[in-house]
């Protein structure tokens, strides 16, 4: 494996601040990672490194996946967990980063804005990693692609429909890596929950060199034509208030993901999810929203979710091995 490290020393904050060459070579990297992992070959590249993952959100796969990355990389790991450390409440997000930089290789970051991720990558200096902030998911997206490559041997020229809640981290992240790699990407959701303006902006700009596209479209109907991949995430996200669920599932229910919907796409369309998700009422939320309101999943059906096409399992386990190459390509 020759210049794994390609990023030495860099953040990995948002896909905006790396080219499309960059994303490309972590995408390859995570593959070669990947065959590397299957066929039992040991790839203890950061051997003796140590990192910390802060979590002021919960996890279940960006958790696992950086711990169980960092293990296969030779590395350990420190888990901080949303209420078991000083951060933002006795001690500053500027002083938190001078600490820890003293004393790991590697900082991951799980929370609010996007601000606080980089006020910590500012004034830190090992890498940060961002796992997942309101604005921004950039590994997720990684992860994603590497998915939709392995399923369809290519990114350049997918139709990408993003259906849903299309203003928050899954939206704007899938929309910038779209832009960077050359995807058709689809934003469809009511007006008032497309992509942020200036970003959409700033994307069109990206989509002129890469040959990427970019639409905003409200109708399921018009939004589908041709798509290859159809992606959803949950209508509400960790953080927001409980009482937004109501004005969501009324808003969003037409744009809930049903084998209706998949119809409309073309041949061969995928289901993809970032999870968790609300397919069905065997979950807390997922209970108390469905007695609630008389409904029995929220952003997809519980059919389209368990059907031939969905690659959700597939692109969960990508996650792992893409963080795995944002540490080695970053450390
Ligand atoms: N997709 C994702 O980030 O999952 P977790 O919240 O479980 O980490
Ligand atoms: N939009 C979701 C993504 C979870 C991976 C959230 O922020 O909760």
């Amino acid at each position: 494996m020759n210049n794994v490290n390609f990023l030495k020393g860099r953040d990995f904050l948002k896909l905006l601040d790396f080219t499309s060459e960059e994303i490309g070579k972590l995408i390859d990297l995570a593959a070669e990672l990947k065959a590397k992992k299957k066929a039992g070959i040991p790839h203890r590249l950061c051997e003796g490194k140590n990192i910390a993952l802060i979590f002021e959100k919960t996890s279940t796969r960006t958790r696992c996946s950086f711990e169980v990355a960092a293990f296969d990389l030779g590395m350990h790991t420190t888990y901080l967990d949303p209420t078991g450390s000083q951060i933002g409440k006795k001690e500053s997000i500027a002083d938190t980063a001078r600490v820890l930089a003293s004393i790991y290789d590697g900082i991951e970051y799980r929370g609010y804005g996007q601000t606080i991720v980089e006020e910590l990558a500012e004034h830190s200096k090992v890498p940060v990693w961002n796992g997942l902030t309101n604005e921004f998911h950039p590994t997720q997206i990684l992860a994603d692609f590497l998915t939709i490559k392995e399923h369809f041997g290519y990114l350049k020229g997918i139709k990408f429909v993003y259906m849903g809640d299309a203003r928050y981290n899954m939206g704007n992240s899938l929309m910038v890596g779209a832009a960077k790699m050359g995807l058709d990407f689809v934003a469809c959701a009511p007006k008032k929950y497309f992509p942020d303006a200036a970003l959409v902006e700033e994307c069109l700009e990206i989509a002129k060199e890469t040959g990427a596209t970019i639409t905003l479209e409200e109708d399921p109907a018009a939004a589908l034509v041709g798509a290859n991949v159809i992606y959803t995430d949950v209508w509400v996200s960790m953080g927001e208030p409980a009482d937004v669920w109501e004005e969501r599932i009324r808003e969003l229910s037409p744009y809930r993901v049903t084998s209706e919907i998949m119809a409309m796409a073309a041949e061969g369309a995928v289901f993809m999810h970032c999870l968790p998700s609300f397919h069905d009422l065997n979950t807390i939320v997922g209970k108390e929203m469905g007695e609630k309101f008389g409904i029995d999943c929220m952003e997809v059906t519980d059919e389209v979710f368990e059907s031939e096409a969905s690659i959700v399992f597939e692109e969960a386990e990508n996650r792992m091995h893409t963080i795995k190459a944002v540490m080695a390509a970053t450390l």
